[in-house]
């Protein structure tokens, strides 16, 4: 996995939160989509880094539980349109495994929102502009996570 820069990358404000967010990006059509949006100098919020996959079915559970683990406030999966995953399933395989993790996500606490899953074409960098918008306003909402909480200093 490599990690590209964004548009949105800016510090952190002292003293505030902001929620950090990682954008798993496929290879081919969500790389795209992300990557015209910077082109066209789309803004989006600070704090959300884009990391580069190969196919959304190649992020293991392991990869996004390690993410709340260090804790990241909320994980986006962005891979192809469905149909279109140039290995043919993997963004199938990823979208079962998102509702899973969102239910043990439930399970544990964290709260499914924080994970979701987006299908783009490689033309698509306003919905990935927008879907990207949702989920950080959505955890704004939400907080930061509970597993980030519980190692803040008293
Ligand atoms: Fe894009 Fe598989 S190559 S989701």
């Amino acid at each position: 996995m490599s990690q590209v820069q964004a548009s949105a990358a800016a510090p952190q404000t002292a003293g505030k939160w902001k929620p950090e967010i990682i954008v798993f990006c496929c290879n081919y059509c969500a790389y795209a989509a992300a990557d015209l949006a910077g082109a066209r100098r789309m803004q989006y919020p600070p704090n959300v880094r884009v990391i580069h996959v190969p196919c959304t079915g190649k992020i293991e559970r392991e990869h996004i539980l390690a993410s709340f683990e260090k804790g990241i406030d909320g994980v986006l999966v962005a891979g192809c349109l469905e149909g279109g995953c140039h290995f043919i399933e993997g963004n199938l395989r990823a979208k079962r495994r998102t509702e899973q993790l969102r239910d043990m996500l439930d399970e544990i606490g964290v709260g499914r929102e924080r994970l979701r899953m987006v299908n783009l074409s490689a033309a698509m960098a306003p919905t990935f502009v927008q879907r990207v918008n949702e989920i950080v306003q959505t955890i704004e909402g939400l907080g930061p996570n509970p597993l980030r909480a519980h190692d803040a200093p008293a």
